[in-house]
């Protein structure tokens, strides 16, 4: 048995209040730097086999590619290409914590597992992850959103985990959440439609809220916990520095996980043991 360092109080606390928790120093930058030459070496070995990732065109590029790597390792690509240059890798997802040695070694920190149980979870179960690449100059933005739309409980458990791999800065398009914005109910669901694709369903027509947003800079090794029901987004990057970064979705394994959900596994998520 390990003792897993569970969260303080204190951060609790502000978990609660903010509805995301900021930890610097969770990972060494030689462990990023290893995260980081992994994802480029998957990335050469799956050139041929790519998809399309652009959270501003969800629905148009939903496909097959998509709907069937919730199981696998997949690249898919930024909307966006500079004139003259090949369309850049946008994320790898959506398995890699649970077929990728490296990943799967840095997903599975008994640590996490301490981290979730402080946030009452009883059987977390590591569903998805990506990586994200961000690359400089045509790294796409990310639309604000809940992560409770795209992986759905009866009720609401999803909690995301994002690893800084690089610096995230106001120039690289950093993080920025609604502090507080967890007590927001949930406005979309996106889901498998029954006729091979998916659908955004409108479960409450106002719209997030606009202003408000502060920006979650965070120095490579800086783990974010985020929670499902949290607005946040991403501007696009337009510097010349990429920003690399990881992200690990865990849900509540002792509830109902909707048959309609885009993400299907043929076998059993990897868990992480309390
Ligand atoms: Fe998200």
């Amino acid at each position: 048995m390990h003792t897993a360092p569970f969260l303080s109080p204190m951060q609790l606390a502000a978990y609660e209040r903010d509805g995301y928790l900021i930890i610097p120093n969770f990972f060494s930058r030689e462990l990023a730097d290893r995260l980081r030459q992994r994802a480029e070496e998957i990335c050469q070995g799956e050139r041929n086999e790519a998809g399309i990732f652009s959270t501003t065109e969800q629905l148009q590029h939903t496909d097959e590619w998509f709907l069937e790597s919730g199981d696998k390792v997949r690249l898919f690509l930024e909307a966006e290409a500079e004139p003259g240059m090949p369309r850049r890798v946008n994320k790898i997802g959506h398995a890699l914590h649970a077929l990728d040695e490296v990943f799967a070694a840095f997903s599975m920190d008994h640590r996490l597992a301490g981290f979730a149980k402080s946030l009452g979870f009883e059987l977390a179960v590591v569903l998805q992850s990506m990586y994200i690449f961000k690359p400089p100059r045509v790294g796409g933005e990310v639309s604000p959103h809940q992560d409770g739309t795209f992986l759905n409980t009866e009720p609401l458990s999803v909690t995301g985990f994002w690893f800084a791999v690089d610096d995230a800065t106001l120039e690289n398009g950093c993080l920025w959440a609604l502090p507080g914005g967890h007590h927001e109910p949930l406005r979309e669901r996106f889901k498998r439609n029954g006729k091979g694709g998916c659908e955004m369903e409108t479960l409450m027509e106002t719209p997030l809220p606009e202003e408000g947003y502060v920006p979650l800079e965070a120095k490579s090794g800086t783990l974010v916990i985020l929670h499902g029901q949290l607005p946040h987004k991403s501007y696009p990057n337009r510097s010349e520095q990429p920003r690399n970064a990881y992200t690990l979705h865990v849900i509540e394994g002792n509830f109902n996980y909707p048959k309609d959900n885009w993400l299907q596994r043929k076998t059993p998520a990897p868990v992480w043991e309390f």
